[in-house]
């Protein structure tokens, strides 16, 4: 973030109370309530989600011990059995919302599909059953490489009805990042389609995954299910690649679900961090269940008239809480939409409310920077009345986005939720609940009951109010991550011992710096590590470090953020040169499309600097600290005498 926006932040002082008429009508109808509840929680943690275990979900036998802690690992509802999968769809089927609208699906070239709590049900049967056919059986990982259209969710379900693990990587990565995801994940099939629509283009999934796939370091991928979506001439390999709308034809609609070990994994996501290459965040099935099917019900306020979107990826954590399971689990209706908005339509995402009455909203700041540039006329030009309720996700959203929110799309009579999570929480964690808590514009308010959440210093201490620090959780929530896939040390290591254990309590620790107002309000600053990001995706700096160092020309480099208007941070590299390479608009050209070509497109450098030498501390660490500063154009400010060659700071700003 900037300067100019913590600032602002700083010194936000409005307040916006819901209004008599939300509040009546909300799930959580008053501060009191909420309080209540929170009070609750933090008492006993146990019996509060206990008892909404018992009261909101399926079980098909119940736990013994409802939380198992032997910090950092957590077992949540022990020996209990149940399927997300059943909860998500059969359970509505005896209702009369078997033929209620369970996924409304918008494409981008305009063509659409509603399927019905029933219809989905039968849909997701036959696709498990197409995957048992292709040889997936219970615990098998199943790569998901999926455009956004409905199959996407199918897929996701299917492979929990039957107790496969889905790995999904999301459609933008590109075939070497995803390759090496299915790897780590050792994957037994992928799921793709022949493309996907994206800016008015066609992206040929299929061709990345057969690039993946020809990789002879991947060895555990047998059988790819490709679902037809563009229908472009598609090259299918004999014996490996087979057509789901041909399976769909011979393939039984009968799948009971499995019913699964509350602690079975349900799903791998893969995600950045500061070191090494992206780790595979593990989610396990019950506490997952109940702690998405929660926040969607208090957070998002669903009743049965609420139709309900989230404009997020399902290759990202809040495709996967808050457009398939939490929403589904409540029996609510959720839309998904495959297009972006471009220049060919820059007011799709207000078509898309209009066309459907959407009632709940809930989409990302550097979207809503995005419609801000676009232009009012946009919106006030579609009726936006159907909207209630709004909310946003991914980053710290500025107060003036933030207003123009309010009064733009939420007509001034909409609260909105700013929620503060990761993917490694599951779901959401700082919220407002929207009829309860009165909202300050950038602030993610307060913790959601049972969430006992804090800032502290390092040593694990409380920080005083208003003071910047950590934000840290201390106690052990049902939708957390339980591992790092294939790795419970790095597990430990990133995420419980940068504050160190007290007398066995362990804190988690997120990487977010923040501070608690006098009203107990949250207000997240970032990252205090070296994660980017970029349009709401997190980036790790190492990740497009390793990138640009693959490329020959490249001998050294140092990627940092610099605050950007429109995506929050852009990725600036810095490069030194092999010998006899020569800095060039073209080799900029070059090493950005081979980042591209690595990672993805949302890693694209927006700038490449050469340079003959990085700073660097004496015992060789690139302080990253100082071209920070360099990037953002800022006056290198702070300690720098701990450089090794002062003179490479003066030729950084000369070439500059
Ligand atoms: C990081 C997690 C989980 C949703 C999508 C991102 C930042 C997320 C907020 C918010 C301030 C936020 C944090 C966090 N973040 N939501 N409302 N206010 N910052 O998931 O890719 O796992 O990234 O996104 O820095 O650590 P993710």
């Amino acid at each position: 973030m900037s300067e100019s926006t913590i600032e602002s932040i700083l010194q936000e002082k409005r307040v916006f109370p819901p209004s008599a008429e939300f509040s009546q009508n909300a799930q959580i109808k008053s501060l009191e309530d909420y309080q209540k509840l929170y009070d609750k929680a933090s008492s006993d943690p146990e019996k509060f989600w206990a008892e909404l275990a018992e009261s909101e979900l399926h079980w098909f036998q119940k736990w013994d011990d409802v939380l198992d802690w032997q910090p950092p690992f957590a077992k949540w509802f022990v020996n209990g059995k149940i399927n997300i999968s059943y909860n998500c769809l059969d359970r509505h089927l005896t209702t009369w919302r078997k033929n209620k609208a369970a996924l409304i699906w918008e494409g981008e070239p305009g063509d659409s599909r509603t399927l019905t709590y029933a219809q989905l049900h039968r849909e997701v049967c036959q696709f498990a059953n197409a995957l048992k056919e292709l040889g997936v059986q219970k615990g098998d990982r199943v790569g998901v490489y999926m455009p956004m259209i409905p199959e996407a969710a199918v897929a996701m379900l299917a492979c929990a009805r039957i107790g496969a693990v889905h790995s999904v990587v999301f459609g933008g990565f590109s075939a070497e990042a995803l390759r090496d995801r299915l790897i780590d994940g050792q994957a037994k099939l992928v799921v793709t389609a022949d493309g996907g629509w994206r800016k008015d283009a066609i992206v040929p999934l299929k061709v990345q995954v057969d690039k993946a796939l020809a990789d002879t370091t991947v060895t555990t991928v047998e059988k790819v299910l490709v679902v037809k979506r563009t229908g472009q001439e598609t090259e299918m390999e004999p014996g490996r690649d087979h057509w789901w709308h041909d399976m769909q034809s011979s393939v039984s609609p009968d799948c009971p679900a499995e019913p699964m070990e509350s602690e079975d994994m349900l799903f791998v996501l893969y995600t950045s961090g500061s070191t090494g290459k992206p780790k595979g965040v593990v989610h396990t099935t019950g506490g997952y269940n109940l702690y998405t099917h929660m926040t969607t019900k208090w957070i998002f306020d669903l009743n049965d008239t609420d139709v309900y979107w989230c404009t997020a990826d399902v290759g990202w954590i809040t495709g996967h809480s808050y457009i398939v399971y939490g929403p589904l689990s409540n029996g609510a209706t959720t839309v998904m939409y495959e297009g972006a908005p471009r220049s060919s339509n820059p007011g799709c995402f207000w078509d898309v409310i209009e066309k459907y009455g959407v009632t709940v909203f809930y989409t990302a700041p550097t979207a809503i920077r995005a419609f801000i540039k676009m232009g009012e006329q946009l919106p006030n030009a579609r009726n936006l009345s159907s909207l209630r309720l709004l909310g946003t996700v991914g980053e710290p959203i500025n107060p003036e986005a933030w207003m123009w929110y309010h009064r733009v799309i939420g007509g001034e009579r909409c609260p909105i939720v700013d929620t503060w999570w990761q993917t490694e929480t599951g779901g959401i964690m700082i919220t407002p609940l929207p009829g309860a808590i009165a909202t300050k514009p950038g602030s993610a308010t307060r913790p959601f009951p049972g969430i006992i959440a804090d800032i502290v210093d390092l040593e694990g201490n409380t920080v005083p109010e208003n003071e910047g620090g950590y934000l840290a959780v201390r106690y052990p929530w049902p939708g957390m991550m339980r591992t790092v896939y294939g790795d419970p040390d790095r597990f430990r290591r990133t995420y419980w011992e940068h504050i160190p254990p007290k007398d066995g309590k362990y804190t988690y620790f997120a990487g977010d710096g923040a501070r608690k107002d006098e009203d107990g309000y949250f207000w997240v600053m970032g990252r205090v590590d070296d994660v980017l990001n970029v349009a709401g995706h997190r980036l790790g700096t190492m990740e497009v470090e390793s990138a640009l160092v693959s490329h020959p020309a490249v001998a050294e480099a140092a990627v940092v953020g610099k605050p950007d208007e429109l995506k929050g941070e852009e990725v600036v590299a810095f490069v030194t040169l092999e010998g006899t390479y020569q800095a060039s608009e073209e080799l900029s050209k070059e090493l950005k499309k081979h980042v591209v070509n690595e990672i993805g497109a949302i890693a694209r450098p927006g700038e490449i600097r050469f340079t003959d030498s990085l700073p660097k501390t004496r015992s060789g660490k690139i302080m990253r600290r100082l071209l920070r500063s360099l990037a953002a154009g800022e006056e290198v400010t702070g300690d720098t005498s701990t450089l090794e060659d002062r003179s490479v700071l003066d030729k950084l700003r000369e070439g500059a």
